[in-house]
């Protein structure tokens, strides 16, 4: 069954073009990679699908219901959950509070049903912190949960930040660059994480990553940009053997 399609995506930022004819199909299940130079345009790819941008033109599906033009939060709820390039935590709350923040968009009680604490919050606020606790369980934060969430090192962050976007319910995850500054114990159990994670809650993830370890390990698929355009796509062995591929990451070195 195909979850996601991406028909003829191009966005324009004034005269840049950053995403060009993009087109990608994701069967449910599995996990595809988006990779490319810095610039390359796969940021702006997430934040099309997720609802940050609307597309300058093309067609994104998600089972079947078209989500381009659709608000973030109204694609969250749709079961399209993400994480973020640059970390993005609430400083000012605890662990499992960041975690609550994910399950907002899954409970009925209203702003006042939550202030005046009526019966169906507290019901829903204990779904909320039971869950939170289990997910940061599932993500080896438990011990840290009431600690404040930008106290924790770098690696805990980001797995604090996908805990986050697994308590809004999701079946489409998307990971942007989710082992940046990791170092290589800490990738390799992120690996395993995801690997159970996705059988666990029967996830499909779409993510983007520069560790090519990483991505050539976990990736049954994976797609190649550069300025925007499409380059290669197809299996990791495939990839790693594209010559367009292989000058494409050349040509950053020398650009660097
Ligand atoms: N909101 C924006 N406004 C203007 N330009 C943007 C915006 N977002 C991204 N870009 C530009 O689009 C291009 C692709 O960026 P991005 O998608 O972040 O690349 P990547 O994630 O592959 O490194 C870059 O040239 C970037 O500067
Ligand atoms: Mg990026």
């Amino acid at each position: 069954m195909i979850l996601l399609t991406a028909e003829a995506l191009t966005m324009r930022f004034g005269g840049l073009v950053a995403v060009n004819d993009f087109n990608l199909h994701i069967e449910k299940g599995e996990i595809v990679g988006l990779i490319g130079p810095n610039g390359a345009g796969k940021t702006t790819v997430f934040n099309m699908i997720a609802g940050y941008y609307t597309p300058s033109e093309g067609v994104i599906r998600f089972r079947d219901s078209v989500i381009s033009g659709l608000k973030a939060n109204r694609i969250t709820k749709a079961g399209i959950a993400r994480t973020f390039q640059n970390i993005r935590l609430f400083s000012e709350l605890s662990v499992i509070e960041n975690v609550m923040i994910g399950y907002h968009c899954r409970i009925r009680s209203s702003f006042f049903g939550a202030t005046l604490r009526l019966p169906l919050y507290r019901r829903e606020e204990k779904m909320m912190v039971d869950g939170a606790m289990k997910l940061l369980r599932e993500v080896g934060l438990e011990e840290v949960a009431r600690e404040r969430s930008t106290s924790l090192p770098y690696g805990k962050q980001r797995r604090l930040e996908l805990a986050r976007a697994l308590a809004t319910g999701p079946q489409l995850l998307l990971l942007d660059e989710p082992a940046a500054g990791m170092n290589p114990n800490e990738t390799q159990e992120l690996l395993e994480l995801i690997l159970r994670l996705r059988t666990d809650y029967d996830l499909t993830v779409l993510l983007i990553e520069h560790d090519m370890k990483f991505v050539m390990e976990i990736c049954e698929r994976i797609k190649v940009l550069d300025y925007g355009t499409t380059i290669a796509e197809g299996t990791p062995h495939e990839i790693q053997n594209n010559p367009r591929v292989i000058e494409a990451y050349l040509g950053e070195v020398q650009r660097a």
